[in-house]
């Protein structure tokens, strides 16, 4: 990779992610082949908002590589919670560790912060805008499953407020993707990501409901409405639960589709996909492993040079 940073998606390129992708391949048929790669090197993790998935995985992979985690805590039990500033914060925290994974619930929160540090900044989700890793293992899962190419896939839910939504639907763009965007209108895609998305050449249709596309669809990419991110609780009431998914809803669905999610979920996958074939969303979730080393890899050895 030719940044030092990763903070959004559009900063990757095709040959970029097909990079990590290939690297990941290789860790994934042999991980315990790079238990020597970075001894010695420490990642610090600083999540100003609750993640289990992103901070184990970014975890694992640096201790399958040999290294060690430096973690800042929870907010409640930092220095956070006595007035300290972000940028103090990486800047103490730098001093620590070779390369920073940060969530922070303010927008562009990642980017400033690599303003402040020489160390490599992951973006683990800043607000509402990106979260490019959790597209990386995304994109890993389609390629493993169905292919990146001459691909038809339907995203779901929280289109609005969803990071993982943004940062997925840029990447898309580098392939030739058919993009299929449900939501309910009040939680369609953010303007200036269309506008984005459009300049970016993307095929994109945008639909209410589920059933107008499921038939031809390759991936179904279920989303979390982002209920922390409502400016008002009785809003999210209104959503919440209308695009919900279950095994009958399915039948209309092809038997090759990959139903994936990001997770956590709350209630709009129902338990009963878990046992079909279709589910993908666990699997996509340890896929964080490999490709978290394989970006990390790429990072550290950019430092290593
Ligand atoms: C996502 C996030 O934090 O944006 N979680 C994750 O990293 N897998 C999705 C979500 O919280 O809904």
């Amino acid at each position: 990779m030719r940044q030092d940073h990763l903070i959004t998606a559009t900063q990757l390129s095709r040959a970029d992610i097909e990079a990590v992708l290939d690297r990941a391949a290789e860790i994934d048929a042999d991980p315990a082949g790079m238990a020597d790669r970075y001894p010695g090197t420490v990642l610090g993790l600083c999540f100003f908002e609750p993640s289990t998935r992103t901070k184990m995985s970014f975890e694992t992979a640096i201790k399958r590589l040999g290294g060690a985690t430096t973690d800042m805590g929870t907010v409640e039990s930092s220095s956070v919670k006595k007035g300290e500033s972000l940028a103090d914060t990486v800047r103490v925290v730098e001093g620590y560790a070779d390369a920073l994974v940060l969530r922070h619930p303010s927008e562009g929160a990642a980017k400033m912060a690599a303003e402040f540090v020489d160390v490599p900044v992951i973006n683990a989700g800043d607000g509402a805008g990106h979260h490019p890793s959790q597209t990386l293992l995304d994109l890993y899962t389609i390629r493993d499953n169905v292919g990146l190419d001459d691909l038809s896939i339907g995203i779901m839910g929280d289109l609005k407020y969803g990071r993982t939504v943004h940062s997925l639907a840029d990447a898309l763009t580098n392939f030739d993707v058919r993009q299929h965007f449900i939501s309910p209108e009040s939680l369609q895609l953010p303007r200036s990501v269309r506008f984005d998305l459009h300049n970016a050449g993307a095929q994109l249709r945008e639909h209410t409901e589920l059933e107008d596309v499921l038939p031809e669809l390759d991936v179904l990419y279920v989303t979390r409405i982002q209920r922390e991110r409502f400016p008002d609780e009785t809003e999210y009431e209104k959503v919440a639960g209308e695009y919900r998914i279950d095994a009958e809803t399915l039948e209309a669905a092809d038997d090759d589709l990959a139903v994936m999610h990001p997770l956590p979920r709350v209630d709009e996958i129902d338990p009963d996909v878990d046992s079909l074939p279709q589910a993908t969303y666990f699997e996509q979730s340890h896929n964080g492993v490999p490709v978290r080393m394989a970006l990390l890899d790429s990072l550290l050895s950019e430092v290593d040079q």
